[in-house]
């Protein structure tokens, strides 16, 4: 195989650029493993929540760490929604944190981590976060994120929108959050609901910066 090299390139390593090593290095250093927290909130929905952690598990790989807080009002919702949030599978997989732990990690920004996904993200968490508050773990990783200018994706899940939620996340979004409302697409012929959840998870990791294959993408084919 030859292989054209751009100039200025290290040429002493020429004899291992066409080799598997190669091509896994490169892979390596073109998907660098995240470090992340999930955090799930209490808006209704926590089944898309502990969907998408499955899918983080499914997909380890592509992980350093994953950090997963649930709130306890999320807790509440996922039981009067007829759903309980699998704990057990959560400590087995990730490291849970309790949503009062302050000296933790990612509760400061020299902890290094590459962002966090509030999935889903209730009013309430959204304008504690639009307002810096810091009342809980959630709110203060999510302000670390912020002012550590690191990404922080938020799905939040009400309906309808009053001004006072619109108003938080264009300030949030002002912020440098990335505001990703759980609303399904149609395109990818959905056939059931954990295609819905799978497709849009799918879109979460897209914004985390990890590409996962899916026949499903728009034109992905032509
Ligand atoms: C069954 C149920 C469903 C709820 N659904 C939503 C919702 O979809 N969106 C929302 O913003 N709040 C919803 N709430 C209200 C939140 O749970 C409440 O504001 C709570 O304080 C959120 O706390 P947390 O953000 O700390 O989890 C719901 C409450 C209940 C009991």
């Amino acid at each position: 195989m030859r292989v054209r090299l751009p100039p200025g390139a290290p040429f002493h390593l020429i004899p291992i650029y066409p080799t598997p090593f190669f091509f896994f290095v490169l892979k390596y250093l073109t998907v660098m493993k995240k470090r992340i927290v999930v955090a799930l909130t209490g808006a209704s929905g926590l089944k898309l929540g502990d969907y998408f952690l499955r899918k983080i598990e499914k997909n380890k790989d592509f992980f350093e760490k994953a950090f997963v807080i649930v709130s306890k009002n999320a807790k509440f919702v996922a039981e009067s929604e007829g759903f309980n949030l699998d704990f057990d599978f959560y400590k087995k997989h990730f490291e849970l944190l309790d949503e009062n732990d302050f000296a933790s990690p990612v509760a400061s920004g020299s902890y290094p981590l590459d962002g966090m996904v509030v999935i889903p993200c209730s009013m309430s968490s959204l304008s504690s976060i639009a307002t810096g508050v810091g009342l809980n773990l959630i709110h203060r990783a999510a302000d670390v994120c912020l002012k550590e200018k690191r990404k922080l994706i938020l799905v939040p899940r009400e309906t309808p929108l009053s001004p006072i939620h619109l108003e938080n996340m264009h300030k949030l979004s002002l912020a440098g959050a990335v505001i990703a409302p759980f609303i399904p697409s149609f395109y990818n012929k959905p056939q059931s609901v954990e295609d819905v959840l799978d497709f849009f998870s799918i879109r979460i990791f897209d914004l985390l910066g990890i590409t996962l294959k899916d026949k499903r993408r728009w034109r992905i084919d032509e």
